[in-house]
């Protein structure tokens, strides 16, 4: 494989990012295979690329979107179906994922039956008066502990607020499906599943006793990727999954899910190269085409640590690697063990790079970022 990506970035130049679509469908099926009865929604944020939409969706995937783009990047496989066809897929295979959105978002939308998330009283308001006619899902405040990246300061309504949110869409007339949570992106503290199931079985058992009929339960993303060998398995957290569901929820609801990163992240390889080397303070700086404006930008926000990898060999030492940017932020890494004796022109390569990387550059600089490649495809 590593003469293989020599190759590709001879063929190609750099920085290459390269797309491994037999690993795309690996993951869904992986994902299915270990949840049989979720249904697994793809959170396009974490990698937007057609062509792995593409793939997902002759996958059999359903999809998690955050945006009106994004609605349009999966309607644009579906525009061809029958009208009725069109309108099922919408309704059981695309979730508007995000808490917020905007009153033009929700009057474009309208038409489409869209099932979209909510946590707040203003935000039902808006959907009343803007897309009445969409299914919603309230998203509930879960412990987000120890996860990469945390979602519960931002979204989610607490418990206590719950039923009354249920309780107030019935009232304006819109009807609520059902309940969805997200435990943090990466999470590889399990019990933040298991805490979110229980506070959700609660609210969904007693909504239903009280005469609201859901049907849905959301459990979000946060599925782990294994960037390093302390990750807990994610078929660890499968099994953990579907017994607390076998255990807590009807036998007659829907469960769904949003992975982001667990599909997307282990597709890609990004080789770069060294454009420069510097010893500063002692330590040897590396200097590569693509930074944290770029294919890098998880490391700022997605509080992603990243990895980087020669081809060739040599004692190896600290050395720092940083961006091609005038910005002295653009610091990718300050501590890689990496050979002291790679020169200009000596490629790194850095691996399960495919999520939250390409999907957040930017072109600062008048840097292009990385060419994206596909292969099995
Ligand atoms: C609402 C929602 N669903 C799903 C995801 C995907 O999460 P992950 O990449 O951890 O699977 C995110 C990520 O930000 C999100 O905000």
């Amino acid at each position: 494989m590593k003469k293989e990506l020599v190759k590709l970035a001879e063929k190609h130049g750099t920085p290459l990012f390269i797309i491994d679509h037999d690993k795309i469908r690996e993951n869904y099926r992986v994902f299915k295979k270990n949840l049989p009865r979720i249904q697994a929604y793809y959170a396009v944020k974490a990698n937007s690329n057609p062509e792995i939409i593409k793939t997902l969706f002759n996958e059999g995937a359903s999809f998690d979107v955050a945006s009106y783009n994004e609605f349009m990047q999966i309607y644009e496989y579906i525009k061809h179906f029958e009208e009725n066809d069109k309108d099922f897929f919408v309704w059981d295979k695309i979730i508007f994922s995000n808490t917020i959105k905007d009153r033009e978002t929700l009057r474009k939308i309208k038409k489409y039956r869209p099932l979209v998330t909510y946590d707040n009283t203003d935000e039902l308001k808006k959907i009343k008066e803007n897309c009445s006619t969409a299914g919603l899902v309230l998203r509930l405040k879960v412990p987000d502990t120890g996860s990469q990246v945390e979602m519960s300061s931002k979204f989610g309504a607490e418990l206590t607020d719950a039923y009354n949110l249920i309780k107030k869409a019935f009232d304006y007339g819109l009807v609520v499906e059902g309940l969805s949570f997200h435990v943090g992106s990466q999470c590889t503290n399990f019990d933040n599943y298991t805490v979110a199931l229980q506070m959700t079985s609660e609210l969904f058992n007693d909504s239903r006793k009280k005469g609201y009929n859901l049907k849905i339960v959301d459990i979000g993303g946060g599925f782990p990727v294994p960037y390093d060998s302390h990750v807990p398995k994610f078929e660890k957290l499968a099994e953990i999954i579907n017994s607390e569901c076998e255990r807590l929820f009807p036998k007659d609801i829907e469960i769904i899910a949003e992975p982001g990163r667990f599909m997307a992240a282990t597709t890609a390889t990004l080789v770069s190269e060294i454009i420069g080397k510097a010893r500063r303070d002692g330590k040897i700086f590396y200097h590569i085409n693509d930074g944290v404006y770029h294919t890098f930008s998880g490391v700022v926000y997605d509080h992603w640590i990243p990895n980087f990898h020669s081809f060739k060999g040599g004692k190896k030492e600290v050395c720092a690697v940083v961006g091609p940017t005038c910005d002295s932020f653009d610091k990718i890494s300050l501590s890689e063990q990496l050979p002291g004796n790679l020169q200009i022109g000596d490629y790194l390569y850095t691996e399960n790079i495919g999520a939250y990387s390409t999907a957040s550059t930017t072109k600062f600089n008048g840097f292009d970022g990385a060419k994206i490649l596909h292969i099995n495809n």
